[in-house]
């Protein structure tokens, strides 16, 4: 079997146990923050996304709801001087990235499990989330913002950032996909 079509089967494994988790967890779960559903962003717009991160040397990104870590690997390949941060809040998708690590170690990637809206974000430079447009325009705008520093910057792929405060938006096209590219850099 061709190393594409195992990773597809993992990748199906691991969404069917996490919806199972999901559904068993629903009545416990309300309020714990779920920010998305695990959709990846696209592998065609990743080295775009990277590039546009404009990661400095020492800097420090990280990846809200990093799901399966593609984004934080590559953005830790291509800038092998950053400090890279996936924070995940599902366990099945937290397993499957470190035991990916294992075998690919990155010495500047680390994987946090955890709610990603009790993360500081007080010292990050560069901030990455493919989240829902609500979740974006609500929990992440309100919690993160008002943490960020001056001239850090907050990604969100696809979705805009509405009603932003003092700073900067700029929104790219996607150079592969139909997707959007949207960066607030914080005044
Ligand atoms: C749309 S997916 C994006 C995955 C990855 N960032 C990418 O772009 O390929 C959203 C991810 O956020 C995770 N997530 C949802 N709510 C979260 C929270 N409160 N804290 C941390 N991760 C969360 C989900 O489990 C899922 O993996």
């Amino acid at each position: 079997m061709s190393p594409e079509v195992l990773h597809i089967i993992k990748m199906l494994a691991i969404i069917l146990v996490y919806s199972a988790i999901l559904r068993v967890a629903r009545g416990f779960a309300r309020g714990a923050g779920s920010l998305a559903p695990w959709v990846p962003t696209r592998s065609e717009d990743q080295k775009q996304i990277s590039r546009l991160a404009w990661l400095g040397s020492g800097q420090t990104f990280v990846e809200i709801g990093c799901g399966s870590a593609n984004v934080s690997r590559s953005i830790a390949q291509d800038n092998p001087t950053a400090t890279v941060i996936g924070i995940e809040i599902a366990r099945p998708l937290v397993r499957y990235v470190r035991r990916q690590l294992r075998r690919h170690p990155l010495a500047n990637l680390s994987i946090i499990r955890a709610n990603a809206l009790d993360y500081d974000y007080s010292e990050v430079d560069v901030i990455y989330v493919y989240g829902m447009p609500k979740t974006v325009n609500r929990q992440l705008k309100n919690v993160l913002i008002p943490q960020m520093k001056s001239g850090a910057k907050f990604i969100s792929y696809m979705f805009d950032i509405r009603d932003r405060p003092e700073g900067e938006t700029v929104t790219y096209p996607s150079e592969q996909t139909d997707a959007q590219i949207h960066i607030y850099t914080k005044s």
